[in-house]
């Protein structure tokens, strides 16, 4: 039995592409290992939306040339954002890889592992798919894993927004939904072999169905179509962009008690002159009006986000009003940024005026208020009962297991282990709370 070895840097998309490479592996014959040194095939999803996350793909190649070195027949991949953006210069860079793809390219893993086995010589695969639809084609028969209590359903792919910013409409091409009926057939799939929640994925989300499907419907018709599907327990859906946010999935979210009470809504800046450089399109009100009509609808709903500090010419005042509406609007967690330029985006020619310790020293500010803000949500759930999906193990000593309440808090558990398993849902009463977790006893 041949095994690989796969390496996942970034977004929920790049996880959701490695598990379908996982699988389309494990039915040519592949083994998935955690192990380097066993592997057959090693490959390395890769992405570019800052400069942190491509030093650490370079540094864990460095690792790995001597396996090369030493096995000349391991088979070495690099896959994902970096090799769509750089491709021949991945090659250049680093002569013993045998091949690059880009991420539409998943659906040919094997057939890129023959090229190699048969030619010997590196390649570059990085074409976009030609197609207007997205598919994601079945494969029936064994799967590598189970799937997991939670686990994600890619309904659309790349991006059309063009944030200044950002690198993402480059690397991953324009925005193509899947078609309905192909979405509901995998989830009824999932849920068969034991998901209870579903987290739909895409980079916008909410400009699902906008075009090019057979039958095409908006976004918060599928959310009210999948609530419908038997066995469902729990949906969450995952990144939206504030301009395609519509009423009607505000309203989605008021009638479907499946769609649980939390959303994650980039913000990315609290001041209007930056948002508009960064081209978002919208403003700090038109924001903070959709959240009070949200918040109208669904009183306990939580607010995550995502933020960039240090954008070119950000000045101590704008950052300001950055944290005033993160205070506002009292996010449970951020993603919190320094602005990396990338190279080619719009933002990368701006004149890049925040020096390194600027950005770094408003990064821990926001972090600090941040933290904050947490620490008086979390605690806030002492000695209340919530509901929670149980995932899996804990790693947390003397607690049985991990899993999330609606409002996406991590919550360890302490319960008899013959008696749950992963995949239940229950109630718990919240003795702890530390950090960005809670923890107590399945009642
Ligand atoms: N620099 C810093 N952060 C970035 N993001 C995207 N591009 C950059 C960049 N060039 C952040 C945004 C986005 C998240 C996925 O990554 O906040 O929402
Ligand atoms: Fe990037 Fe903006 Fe698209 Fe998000 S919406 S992926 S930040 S371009």
């Amino acid at each position: 039995m041949k095994q690989v070895f796969l390496e996942t840097f970034g977004c929920q998309m790049n996880v959701a592409d490695t598990d379908r490479m996982e699988l389309i592996l494990f039915h040519s014959g592949y083994r998935r290992t955690q192990e380097k040194e066993d592997a057959d095939l090693i490959l390395v999803n890769t992405c570019s939306i800052r400069e942190k996350a491509e030093q650490k793909t370079f540094s864990l190649f460095g690792g790995l040339k001597p396996l090369k070195t030493t096995n000349p027949d391991l088979i070495l991949g690099l896959t994902g954002c970096m090799g769509q953006q750089d491709g021949e210069k991945m090659l250049k860079k680093m002569p013993y890889l045998d091949f690059v793809l880009g991420p539409d390219q998943v659906e040919g893993i094997e057939q890129a592992v023959n090229r190699v086995k048969e030619s010997k010589k590196p390649f570059v695969w990085t074409g976009f798919d030609i197609e207007k639809k997205y598919s994601i084609p079945e494969i029936s028969g064994d799967l590598p894993k189970k799937p997991s209590p939670s686990s994600f359903v890619n309904i659309i792919k790349g991006c059309d927004k063009f944030c200044t910013f950002c690198i993402v409409p480059f690397t991953r091409g324009r925005e193509k939904s899947r078609e309905p009926e192909e979405l509901y057939q995998e989830i009824r799939h999932l849920i068969d072999h034991g998901a209870k929640e579903i987290i739909l994925l895409g980079q916008n989300v909410n400009s699902y169905g906008k075009r090019g499907l057979k039958n095409p419907i908006p976004f918060h018709e599928l959310l009210y179509k999948i609530a419908e599907i038997p066995g469902l327990e729990r949906l969450r859906f995952t990144t939206s962009h504030p301009n395609d946010f519509t009423r009607e999935t505000i309203r989605a979210y008021r009638d479907l008690d499946k769609l649980v009470n939390h959303l994650h809504l980039p913000i990315q800046s609290g001041n209007n002159d930056i948002l508009k450089l960064m081209r978002r399109d919208h403003t700090v009100e038109e924001y903070q009006e959709l959240i009070d009509e949200l918040k109208s609808e669904v009183p306990d709903i939580s607010l995550t986000t995502d933020i960039i500090v240090g954008f070119p010419g950000e000045t101590d005042a704008q950052f300001r009003d950055t944290l005033k509406v993160m205070e506002r609007i009292g996010y449970s967690s951020s993603f919190m940024f320094s602005y990396s330029p990338r190279p080619g985006t719009p933002a990368s020619e701006f004149e890049d005026s925040v020096p390194l310790e600027t950005k770094s020293k408003r990064l821990q500010e926001i972090i600090k208020l941040q933290n904050r803000l947490t620490q008086e949500q979390v605690q806030s759930y002492k000695g209340k009962t919530v509901e929670v999906l149980i995932e899996g193990g804990s790693s947390k000593p003397g607690y049985s297991f991990k899993g999330r309440n609606p409002q996406y808090w991590r919550v360890n558990l302490k319960g008899d282990e013959k008696k749950f398993q992963p995949g239940d849902i229950v109630q718990v009463n919240i003795e702890k709370t530390s950090g960005h977790s809670l923890s107590g006893l399945i009642q």
